[in-house]
């Protein structure tokens, strides 16, 4: 059982320096169970404690998990160089928290992209070690043909690679798209596969990280939700 103070308990869920915090509740701004608590020190066992700030109800949360449809046109850094940051489309608390993507996609890429604060879990995830494999929808500039399947199902050469790198799986969708499955993480891996086997990336769609499908969470583009525990095992 953890139990923290009402002051940490604000801060550790994103909502400002400890001192905002206290303003907060001393402003009595924070109800629990529909009771304004204006006493900081007031100490609460975390475990699925739910407050209302802002008029919005927030259930404490160690770590968040979320899951992001990003659209194209944002980077995924929170320093980005050329286009808006994924955190633009998350909620202030996040930033607060320092929620960080899990892996990257390219700024054009769309898609399922994962967040979370669990330093530890992001690292475990990003790991080269953990073979989480990856489902992409890619749209070529050339129509696909059975020598480019078997060819990324082969294994391709890229440039700095020491081996050639394979899909684990690539199946035809229509004339000018194919999904492919990635063990590995390589920078542009998709793009550069495709290029590498003679075609050209015109469009690329993450469609499932592990068992963790976009289509099931029902996310329109743009639109994020937390991943609960059974969606998490799913991508192991
Ligand atoms: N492969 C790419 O080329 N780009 C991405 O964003 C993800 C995988």
């Amino acid at each position: 059982m953890t139990k923290l103070s009402l002051d940490r308990i604000l801060q550790s869920q994103g909502f400002g320096t400890r001192n905002t915090c206290r303003q907060l509740i001393r402003q009595g701004e924070v109800s629990i169970d529909g009771v304004v608590m204006d006493d900081e020190r007031a100490v609460f066992d975390t475990a699925h404690l739910q407050f209302t700030l802002f008029d919005e109800v927030w259930l404490y949360r160690e770590h968040v998990y979320i899951a992001l449809n990003k659209p194209g046109g944002i980077e995924c850094s929170r320093r980005p160089s050329h286009h808006p940051s994924v955190m633009t489309l998350l909620p202030d608390v996040f930033r607060q928290r320092e929620v960080q993507a899990i892996g990257r996609l390219d700024h054009d890429t769309t898609g399922l992209l994962l967040l979370t604060d669990d330093g530890a879990f992001n690292h475990r995830m990003s790991s080269p070690k953990h073979h989480v494999p990856k489902r992409y929808l890619a749209t070529t500039a050339e129509p696909i043909t059975a020598e480019l399947i078997e060819a990324l199902l082969d294994g391709v050469q890229l440039h700095d690679e020491p081996a050639p790198l394979a899909a684990v799986e690539c199946v035809q969708v229509t004339g000018r798209q194919l999904e492919m499955v990635l063990a590995q993480g390589k920078y542009h891996q998709v793009k550069r596969m495709l290029a590498a086997a003679g075609n050209h990336c015109a469009a690329l769609q993450r469609i499932s990280i592990g068992d963790l499908r976009l289509e099931a969470l029902g996310l329109a583009e743009g639109e994020w939700c937390y991943l609960e525990e059974n969606q998490l095992a799913l991508l192991n």
